[in-house]
């Protein structure tokens, strides 16, 4: 009794993992588990997928520009019982997430299982940044800011495109299917505008509550979050500080070690995540909110952070703004350039849902009239759907699966 939930034990443990070395993140873990954190919210997607029956691996990606990226595979559902069809699933994670938010509502409503459940090859990429792809062939993460000098274009440019060129050469397929989530579907826009030769080397893009501008993003915690970096960002600079809210990090930490209490994660901690989007009562089980922040907040630049806050504020989908002076040097113009999302010709479907306060509606309607090749736009029949229920919600599988199986199975052999 004294052990759970004491705040001294957690001082203990932080410093005690330091004494250990090599077996730290073990001993930690360990710890952890003693405190009564769940075991999902301690594991990484291989040990969750290991846990709950599936078969997975787990892979590097090196970028153009160096960056090693860690990239998950379910090559097989625990409930497939037919043969994989062709070609692969790549299922691309949110801002501050990671490959484990598809996992943290369990194999019952977790979009990495119910997908792998349906025999098709799954791969979970993760973007530059997070705890999985911070490292670099070159740049030291702790001690060279260069490594955190990028946004989402980076993401577009390189992450998504050398994930996708890794599934095709290792798979022998030609081709993808692309599952985006959030600002995975925002980079997907970015990689196949910049980048066009890439419509190619996929089959369909499906984006879930797909991010690009954010003009009438509703969430006010996020406004102020994205304003504060964006205004906060040559002070942080200055600071030395170039990553923003890491895992291990005070907030994550913080977070994870209250909301692993029932009582908190069933009040508390749900009405945080409804602060951060909206409210939608009954949606997400209090079990998931436990295990969700042992993998969230993920980590990103405070220079990605910065660039939703200058989303946030224009009317347009736009690079990087560095200011006039900038601007000029970076892109030879005194604004920074817009994508143009007319080149982004691979055929999309669009799920989202009416109550989401982060990629609002009016956002997801402009994205998908600039869009050339537009199979569908799917509202889903809850009017109640958010942001983070695609993560999290225990309905998944009544709500957006029944769309994405559809779709999947006219792109599929
Ligand atoms: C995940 O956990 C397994 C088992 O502990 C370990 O072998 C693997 O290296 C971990 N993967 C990452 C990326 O941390
Ligand atoms: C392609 O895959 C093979 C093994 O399957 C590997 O030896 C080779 O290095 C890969 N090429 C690239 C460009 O990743
Ligand atoms: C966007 O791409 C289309 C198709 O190539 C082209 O016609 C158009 O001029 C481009 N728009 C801008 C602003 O560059």
């Amino acid at each position: 009794m004294f052990l759970k939930g004491n705040p001294c034990i957690v001082i203990f443990v932080v410093l005690f993992q330091n004494v250990f070395g090599e077996t730290r993140e073990e001993a930690k873990k360990e710890l952890k588990l003693v405190l009564g954190y769940p075991l999902d919210a301690v594991s990484n997607f291989t040990e969750m997928a290991t846990e709950h029956g599936y078969v997975s691996e787990q892979h590097s990606v090196t970028t153009e520009d160096g960056y090693i990226l860690t990239m998950f595979r379910i090559s097989k559902g625990k409930k497939c019982k037919k043969p994989i069809r062709k070609p692969p699933v790549l299922l691309m994670h949110g801002l501050l997430m990671s490959s484990d938010s598809f996992m943290d509502s369990g194999p019952e409503a977790g979009l990495a299982y119910l997908i792998s459940d349906l025999c098709y090859d799954l791969w979970a990429p993760n973007i530059r940044g997070n705890y999985y792809s911070k490292r670099h062939i070159k740049l030291d993460p702790s001690k060279d800011h260069e490594f955190w000098d990028f946004s989402n274009f980076e993401f577009g440019y390189y992450d998504i495109p050398a994930s996708i060129n890794y599934i095709i050469n290792y798979t022998k397929s030609d081709k993808i299917n692309y599952i985006g989530y959030s600002q995975g579907g925002s980079t997907f826009f970015i990689m196949n505008s910049e980048r066009p030769e890439y419509n190619s080397k996929i089959g369909v893009g499906i984006l879930l509550e797909p991010g690009s501008r954010h003009y009438y993003t509703r969430s006010q915690l996020f406004r102020w979050l994205g304003d504060t970096y964006q205004l906060a960002l040559p002070t942080l600079y200055q600071a030395g500080l170039y990553e923003a809210l890491p895992l291990g990090g005070f907030v994550q930490e913080a977070a994870s070690f209250l909301c692993k209490d029932y009582a908190l994660a069933d009040f508390a901690c749900k009405f945080a995540l409804g602060l951060i989007d909206s409210f939608h009562p009954g949606s997400i089980k209090t079990e998931t909110v436990r295990v969700l922040f042992g993998h969230f907040p993920a980590g990103t630049s405070v220079k990605n952070m910065a660039w939703y806050g200058q989303a946030l504020n224009v009317d347009e989908f736009q690079n990087f703004d560095y200011g006039a002076t900038g601007n000029l040097q970076q892109y030879g113009t005194s604004q920074p350039p817009a994508f143009n999302l007319s080149l982004v010709e691979v055929p999309v479907v669009i799920i989202h849902g009416r109550h989401d306060y982060l990629t609002s509606p009016a956002d997801v309607e402009w994205v998908t009239s600039k869009l050339p090749n537009v199979l569908e736009q799917f509202y889903v029949e809850d009017p109640m759907w958010n942001h983070f229920d695609i993560t999290y919600s225990q309905f998944t599988g009544r709500s957006i699966l029944g769309k994405i199986k559809e779709y999947l199975d006219e792109f599929s052999a």
